[in-house]
C-alpha cells in the first residue's frame, strides 16, 4: 500500500494530511502560528515559523498515522499565496515575510502600471497590480528598505521556501507563481519584459514546474528529523485556492467552487486563458497542467467572524469552524465565552437579513470587485434591537453577499455557474452553506472528503508519483459528493433585494472610508 502527504503552508497554521492510494484520509494534523501587523495595513510572518509548524505538524501527522513510512511515495506542497521571502546569498530570512492581505503597496502598484503599461500587464500577466500580490512587495523593499534590497538573491513564495528547507531546491509551481504578476500567463513561465521593465534579475526567481511535477528529494538530515524517508519525491503542489479546487474536484469547465477560509474565495475553473477586462477578478494558471483559473477574493471572510469572536472573548479551541477560521494560538480558552458553534447555532435563530443589518466584511480592505486597499468595514442598520447573533448573521450573510459580488461578475462574463462546491467553513457550518444556496440562489454541492488545499496537494503527489494517472483519474477516484443544498425560493428572492442594498453601500460610503483612513493617520 503506498501513502501520500500533503502540506499546507496557511496563513493560521501549517497543516498536513495524511492518504492512501484511494484518497482516503488516514491522519491530520495542525500546528498554529502567529501573524504580526506592525503598522495598520500591514501584515507580516516569520518564514521560521511557517517552517516550525511545517515540522510539528509532519511530526504529528506520521505519529498519528503509525504506518511504515518507507511506503509514502511523496510529498506535495500548498500554502497561502502572494507572500515575499527575501533571501540572502547564504539562503538566510532577510526580514519578515509580507503576507497577500498586506495593504502597504498602492504606491508600488502604480509604479509597476506605469513601468510596464496597464495593458501589457494585463496582455502578460493577466492581471492589474494589486496590493496583495508579490511584484508590488519586492519594490515595496527596494523603495522602503534599500539596505535590505541590496542583500536579496532570492525571492520565494511562502511554500516555495519550506520547499527549500525540505530538499534544498529553488522551485515554484505555475498557479502559485502567477500571483506574483511576473508570470507570462501564455508561457507559464517568468515574463522577460515585466522583470526587465521592473528591473528585477531573473535568477532571483525560482525555476516553474506544472503542479504535479517532481521539483526534488528530501534531504537526509531533514528526513531523519522528521521521520520520513530520506529522498522522498517533493511535488510542486498549487497556491492554496489552486490546490483546493483540485481537492473539491473543480477540475472541469462549469464548476466553481466558493470556500470560506480566513480569506473568501470564489473559484472557477477554465480550460483557456479567460481575462476580466476590467481586471475585477484575478486569472491565474490552475494546478492542473496546462489549464487556468479565475478567481474573484473577499479578503477577510472567516477573518470577519474570527474578529467578532475574539472581540466577545476568545473561546475554546475544538469547534468544527475554529479549525476552518482560525484560532489565536497565543491565547488559551476562557469559560464562558463564545465559541464558533454557539455563535453560529445563536445566529440561527435571527431571521433572514439579521431584521435589517447589513455587515461589509473590508476588514483588510478588499480586492474582488472594488480594489481598494482604504476600504473599511462596517455594520450598516444597528438599532437597540439587535443582539450579539443578529451581528454574527450580519457578517456571514455579508461574507456571502461579497462572494455574490464575484458571482455576477462571472455571470457577466458568461461563466456557467450552476455547479458551485462550497468549501471550508461554508461548506461545514449547515448555516452558511444554506445561506449561501439562498444568496447565490443555485443548488450547491459539499464535497465528502473536505480537508482543504493539503488534500489537493496529496493528490498531485499521487499524480506526480504515479499512483494516478493525471489530476482528473485522481479526483475521479478521490473526490465524492456527500449531500447538495437547494436554494429556497422565498428566502432567495428576500436574500435578493438585501444583496442590492448591500451592494451600493460601498459606492456611497466609499469617500467616507478614504477620509476615515486619512483622519486615522
Ligand atoms: C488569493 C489570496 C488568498 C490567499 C490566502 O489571491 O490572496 O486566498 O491565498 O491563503
Amino acid at each position: 500500500m503506498a501513502y501520500l502527504l500533503g502540506l499546507d503552508v496557511g496563513t493560521t497554521g501549517a497543516k498536513a494530511l495524511l492518504t492512501d492510494a484511494s484518497g482516503e484520509v488516514l491522519a491530520a494534523a495542525t500546528a498554529e502560528y502567529p501573524i504580526f501587523t506592525p503598522q495598520p495595513l500591514w501584515s507580516e510572518q516569520d518564514p521560521a515559523d511557517w517552517w516550525r509548524g511545517s515540522q510539528a505538524a509532519l511530526r504529528a501527522v506520521v505519529a498519528q498515522a503509525g504506518i511504515d513510512t518507507s511506503a509514502i511515495a511523496g510529498l506535495g506542497l500548498t500554502g497561502q499565496m502572494h507572500g515575499s521571502v527575501f533571501l540572502d546569498a547564504q539562503g538566510a530570512v532577510i526580514r519578515p515575510a509580507l503576507l497577500w492581505n498586506d495593504q502597504r503597496t498602492a504606491a508600488e502598484c502604480a509604479e509597476i502600471t506605469y513601468r510596464v503599461g496597464e495593458t501589457r500587464l494585463s496582455e502578460i500577466a493577466g492581471n492589474p497590480a494589486l496590493t496583495g500580490f508579490q511584484a508590488p512587495k519586492i519594490l515595496w523593499l527596494r523603495n522602503h528598505e534599500p539596505e535590505q534590497y541590496a542583500r536579496v538573491r532570492r525571492v520565494l513564495l511562502p511554500k516555495d521556501y519550506i520547499r527549500y528547507l525540505l530538499s534544498g531546491d529553488f522551485a515554484t509551481d505555475a498557479s502559485d507563481a502567477a500571483g506574483t504578476l511576473l508570470l507570462d500567463l501564455h508561457t507559464r513561465d517568468w515574463s522577460d519584459e515585466i522583470l526587465e521593465r521592473l528591473h528585477l534579475p531573473r535568477d532571483w526567481f525560482p525555476q516553474v514546474y506544472e503542479g504535479p511535477e517532481i521539483t526534488g528529494h528530501l534531504l537526509p538530515d531533514v528526513a531523519a528529523m522528521l521521520g520520513l524517508p530520506a529522498g522522498l519525491p517533493i511535488i510542486a503542489g498549487g497556491g492554496d485556492n489552486a490546490a483546493a479546487a483540485v481537492g473539491t474536484g473543480v477540475i472541469r469547465e462549469g464548476m466553481l467552487s466558493s470556500s470560506l477560509g480566513t480569506s473568501g474565495v470564489l473559484f472557477a475553473h477554465c480550460d483557456n486563458l479567460t481575462l476580466d477586462p476590467r481586471g475585477r477578478l484575478h486569472t491565474f494558471c490552475h494546478a492542473v497542467p496546462g489549464k487556468y483559473h479565475l478567481m474573484g477574493v473577499t479578503l477577510a471572510a472567516g477573518g470577519s467572524f474570527r474578529w467578532l469572536r475574539d472581540l466577545l472573548g476568545v473561546s475554546a479551541i475544538g469547534s468544527q469552524l475554529a479549525a476552518i477560521v482560525g484560532s489565536m494560538p497565543e491565547a488559551g480558552p476562557q469559560s464562558g465565552a463564545p465559541g464558533f458553534d454557539e455563535l453560529t447555532a445563536e445566529a440561527a435563530q435571527v431571521p433572514p437579513g439579521a431584521e435589517g443589518l447589513l455587515f461589509l466584511p473590508y476588514l483588510s480592505g478588499e480586492r474582488t470587485p472594488h480594489m481598494d486597499p482604504l476600504a473599511r468595514g462596517g455594520f450598516i442598520g444597528l438599532t437597540m434591537r439587535h443582539k450579539r447573533a443578529h451581528l454574527v448573521r450580519a457578517i456571514m450573510e455579508g461574507v456571502v453577499y461579497s462572494l455574490r459580488d464575484s458571482l455576477e461578475i462571472m455571470r457577466e462574463l458568461g461563466i456557467p455557474t450552476n455547479q458551485i462546491h462550497v468549501t471550508g467553513g461554508g461548506g461545514r457550518s449547515p448555516l452558511w452553506r444554506q445561506m449561501q444556496a439562498d444568496i447565490y440562489g443555485t443548488a450547491v454541492a459539499v464535497p465528502a472528503v473536505e480537508e482543504g488545499p493539503a488534500y489537493g496537494a496529496a493528490l498531485l503527489a499521487g499524480v506526480g508519483t504515479g499512483i494516478f494517472a493525471d489530476v482528473a483519474a485522481a479526483c475521479d477516484t478521490a473526490v465524492k459528493t456527500l449531500t447538495h443544498t437547494s436554494p429556497d425560493a422565498t428566502r432567495q428572492s428576500y436574500y435578493d433585494a438585501c444583496y442590492q442594498t448591500y451592494h451600493g453601500l460601498y459606492a456611497t460610503l466609499r469617500e467616507t472610508m478614504h477620509k476615515l483612513n486619512a483622519l486615522a493617520q
